[in-house]
């Protein structure tokens, strides 16, 4: 019998035991727990514990990172999942709502681009003022009118 299989359900796990099973390695998992994505408890020893629910967050920023979403989106779309208890249905069910809300968002821009990058490889114009590509929504427009890209702060 190894040592994780001697584990009851309910207890926490170790970082060796979360980076063998999300294949996330412990340099990450710190990282992701210093941006709020994950939580642990310490030990008397002031060793790192993982309750099991961890396992999920993990395995969602994993697919998320595969997928090139930034991990800000991540914290976002688990916004509402607390990290103190196990999550609830609901509060998984939620978190991903909110994440189609992005992903929709983030669809449509892709969408937009393709329509404007067709258009633009057949132009050249690399106007700032008329291509959507360089200055998408007219960006720069709000800043007064002429170059503001170049700046004398001297
Ligand atoms: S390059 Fe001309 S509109 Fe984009």
């Amino acid at each position: 019998m190894t040592a994780e299989q001697a584990h009851t359900p309910d207890e926490p796990l170790t970082i060796g035991e979360m980076s063998r099973r999300t294949g996330v390695a412990p340099s990450a998992l710190h990282f992701y727990e210093s941006l709020g994505l994950i939580a642990s408890t310490r030990t008397p020893g002031n060793q790192r514990r993982y309750a099991r629910h961890m396992l999920r967050r993990v395995s969602l920023i994993t697919v998320a990172k595969n997928l090139g979403l930034p991990l800000s989106e991540v914290k976002d779309a688990f916004a509402d999942v607390p990290l103190t208890q196990t999550p609830s249905h609901e509060d998984w069910a939620r978190a991903s709502r909110r994440w189609k809300r992005e992903l929709e968002k983030r669809r449509e821009g892709i969408e937009r681009l393709e329509r404007e990058l067709t258009g633009c490889i057949g132009c050249g114009c690399l106007s700032m003022k008329a291509c959507g590509l360089l200055n998408p929504d007219d960006a720069l427009g709000t800043q007064g009118a002429g170059a503001l890209r170049l700046r004398d702060d001297g």
